[in-house]
């Protein structure tokens, strides 16, 4: 697809002052996206689950103005935050030439998070989904000839700009980002709704996260991307994440289980090995993520389950699992790892649909 596509240049109605409430989810890659050039073109295509429960909820109230400039106030759980400021302004600055009517609307954003506020699970890509779909909203009273698919694909075209796996958190259930030969409409620029049928036991999958540390992150995931320049195994990892994408493409849809959990797990340890082998090197992972994983594979040995595990760049452990074995993981969780996280806190969530308009 053209990016000048991207670029809004027809605007039909004139409007003063609306506002737009969005709902947009966090996701969970299965492949992993580690490693991107500019601007936000990632290395290797990556898979996530949409999540349902994880979400963030943003208003964002548009009123014309004379000054063209990129002016807004940001609220965050009710309250101003100016230090979230810079990295929505480097977001908008980024996007201007596709939304140019940003500089005609003075903004007041106000966000909120389903998750508690520095659990460890990111907020960006439900952050910047959520944001990007109020944009679109607009932009879709300004000119309402746009497309549904056309609508998506520009959310999650703009969301990427602001952090590559917010692409993954405007539609469900499997959203695929970045070029692959063997996916169907896959682009670096946005992300697309898995494009085959997805085998049953994969459609309502479930996600448990286990917050193991809530601090905050010693390196971020933009120091993190920028090490997998000239790091040693960098080639190799990338075309290893393709080759994980294609075969995880056809377990989607024939449903073989014990070959996802081995490609999921893999893929875990594999965006981590990349922590440890950068230069400098960093540790994600605590004590009590190990303590977890171990745990897992314990279970699973013994009790022929199908419960697996993810990793983020973070300590967080999610947990993956079919719905049909939710009564038995849930008690194992409960029982056995809860006491792992800290004030034995964890999240329970499932796959999702995607982002939802609340009102406008
Ligand atoms: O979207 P970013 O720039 O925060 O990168 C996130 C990368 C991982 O979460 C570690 C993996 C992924 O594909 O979501």
């Amino acid at each position: 697809m053209n990016i000048k596509k991207f670029i809004f240049s027809s605007e039909e109605r004139h409007i003063e002052k609306v506002k737009f409430t969005c709902k947009t989810p966090s996701n969970i890659a299965l492949v992993k996206y580690w490693g991107k050039s500019e601007p936000q073109i990632p290395k290797n295509a990556s898979i996530s689950f949409t999540l349902n429960n994880c979400h963030t909820i943003t208003t964002i109230e548009f009123e014309k103005h004379q000054n063209k400039t990129i002016d807004f106030d940001l609220f965050f759980e009710g309250k101003k935050k100016d230090d979230f400021k810079p990295k929505i302004q480097k977001f908008f600055e980024r996007i201007a030439e596709y939304c140019p009517y940003l500089y005609d609307y003075k903004m007041v954003i106000n966000s909120e998070n389903s998750f508690p506020h520095s659990s460890g699970i990111a907020s960006s890509a439900s952050g910047m989904s959520a944001i990007a779909m109020c944009l679109m909203n607009l932009e879709k009273v300004l000119n309402p000839t746009i497309s549904d698919e056309f609508f998506n694909k520009k959310a999650s075209f703009l969301a990427r700009l602001g952090s590559g796996s917010a692409s993954r958190s405007i539609e469900g259930k499997l959203v695929v980002w970045g070029q692959h030969d063997k996916i169907e409409g896959s682009s670096d620029l946005f992300g697309i709704k898995f494009p085959y049928k997805i085998a049953p036991i994969f459609e309502d999958y479930q996600d448990t996260i286990l917050l193991v540390d809530k601090g905050e992150k010693q390196v971020s995931s933009t120091v993190g991307h920028n090490l997998m320049h000239n790091h040693p195994y960098a080639e190799q990892r990338f075309i290893q994440a393709n080759e994980n994408l294609e075969k995880l493409s056809e377990i989607l849809q024939n449903g073989d289980v014990k070959t996802f959990i081995n490609i999921v797990e893999s893929e875990a340890l594999t965006l981590h090995a990349m922590m440890l082998t950068s230069n400098p090197y960093f540790i994600l992972m605590k004590p009590n993520t190990l303590e977890i994983i171990n745990k897992i594979w314990e279970y699973r040995n013994e009790n022929n389950s199908n419960i697996c595990f993810t990793l983020d760049a973070g300590a967080n452990v999610h947990i993956l699992y079919p719905k049909s074995e939710k009564t038995e993981i849930e008690q194992f969780i409960d029982k056995e790892l809860s006491k792992y996280c800290q004030n034995n806190q964890y999240i329970c969530d499932s796959i999702g649909l995607g982002g939802t308009i609340i009102n406008d």
